[in-house]
């Protein structure tokens, strides 16, 4: 029997997709406090090893309130530009809270780091000596590639041989000599294999790798293993969750054994992003049309890959939920169709050849697991507004957290009118 994940976990509380719609516009990105708490702390107990920090990769979602959810769940949080680390800054993280996990970036881009008490990660030699000459005497963290790459597309594979990420084993000696000659003190290693594993086996090569390589570094204050936990996204075919009990055996395990080889417990940290927030997030959308053109049904809504760019940009799978006049729809004759967008590109398809119950002009269509990389990704392209955002609170009535662009947004910023 399919799933309707809205319906199981009784995700829009005391709303509904209608109501959601009519109050707040179309399409529009909803948020379930509850389930973002909960993944919240799954991620902070993944292992039990101590001290563990479980860091937020804000680029999955950047939306102000849901980054203060996060925080109170005692989480920390891995930035990727100045942009992200001004914005956690903003809600209520600490600057050592924080870790700059660059890449490419100028010596500007790392003095924002440092002057608000931000840990810097650098991930080439190049921006080692870049950062050494620019903060000698100070500490760092280098991002090492370990050799190992995971993730659902190439597009998202960021360690292993092809990848322009991390720094490679042979080039330790060079770290070292880098970091000597500034006087610069290692103080963390970080990796990211790649996002979304759905099986803990390459994860945990990686991490055995990683931590091979860092037992050559002597004065450790924490090794990040990165993120890239997996959520299933075909949910409706029965895929089960990633199972996070033999990675917090494994994972302990592991742990302990470093810290004894070591001879110091050091801080272990972690960089989840869509675990966090990937299942917390429905995006909703209007069907404005349905025609046939060579035998293919195309349902028109206004969820264009403006609003959603996974589909197009990954071939991504998200499950979708109709709902006919505020109703689940779960019955009647299925049809195989192609929902598309509202963006003047042939590719601006959200599902192709998906069967999907019956559906007509007027309803409303549910993005399951939009809520990492959806809005973060989003553009005015075309000129479009990007959606509000709406939380779910944990009463089950929504609020508001973001409003709609405006037209006068579109127009800011030009010096010239
Ligand atoms: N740490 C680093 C250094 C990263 O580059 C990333 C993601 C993460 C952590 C978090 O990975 P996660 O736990 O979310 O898998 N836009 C793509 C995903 C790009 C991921 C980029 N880096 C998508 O929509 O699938």
């Amino acid at each position: 029997m399919k799933q309707y994940y809205t319906q199981n976990t009784h995700f829009f509380g005391n709303t509904s997709p209608e109501a959601l719609l009519r109050d707040y516009g179309s399409p529009l990105y909803v948020y379930n406090e509850a389930i973002l708490r909960q993944r919240c702390r799954q991620m902070r107990d993944l292992v039990g090893y101590k001290p563990f920090w479980a860091d937020y990769s804000c680029k999955a979602n950047t939306n102000l309130s849901l980054l203060r959810i996060v925080h109170e769940e005692g989480l920390h949080a891995d930035a990727m530009s100045p942009g992200e680390i001004y914005t956690l800054l903003a809600a209520g993280f600490a600057p050592e809270e924080i870790l700059y996990v660059c890449n490419n970036v100028s010596a500007e881009e790392m003095a924002f780091a440092v002057e608000r008490g931000v840990l810097v990660s650098v991930d080439s030699l190049a921006q080692l000596e870049l950062y050494g000459a620019h903060f000698p005497g100070s500490s760092v963290a280098v991002r090492l590639n370990p050799g190992v790459g995971v993730g659902h597309h190439d597009k998202v594979i960021t360690a292993g041989k092809l990848t322009k990420f991390g720094i490679n084993e042979e080039y330790i000696p060079q770290i070292k000599e880098t970091a000597a000659h500034h006087n610069l003190r290692i103080v963390g290693l970080n990796q990211h294999l790649g996002s979304l594993f759905m099986e803990e086996t390459l994860f945990m090569r990686g991490v055995d790798a990683m931590l091979a390589l860092c037992l050559q570094f002597p004065n450790l204050d924490f090794v990040d293993l990165g993120g890239g936990f997996g959520i299933p996204y075909k949910k409706q075919d029965g895929q089960a969750p990633l199972d996070l009990a033999p990675i917090y055996d494994k994972l302990t395990a592991v742990m302990e054994r470093f810290a004894q080889d070591y001879g110091k417990r050091i801080t272990f940290r972690i960089e989840p992003g869509r675990f966090l927030v990937a299942e917390c997030g429905v995006l909703l959308g209007r069907v404005h049309s349905i025609k046939e053109n060579a035998g293919i049904t195309f349902v028109g809504t206004d969820i264009g890959f403006n609003v959603l760019q996974r589909p197009i940009m990954y071939d991504s799978h998200h499950d979708i939920e109709v709902y006919h006049q505020d109703h689940l729809v779960t019955g009647g004759p299925a049809k195989v169709v192609t929902v598309v967008g509202n963006i003047c590109e042939s590719g601006d398809k959200l599902a192709h050849d998906r069967e999907l119950p019956p559906i007509c002009q007027g309803d409303i269509l549910g993005v399951m697991d939009a809520g990492a990389y959806g809005y973060s990704m989003a553009s005015n392209y075309n000129h479009r507004l990007r959606p509000a955002e709406v939380l779910i609170d944990l009463e089950g009535h929504p609020r508001l957290i973001r409003r709609r662009d405006t037209l006068e947004d579109l127009l800011r910023g030009f010096t010239e009118r």
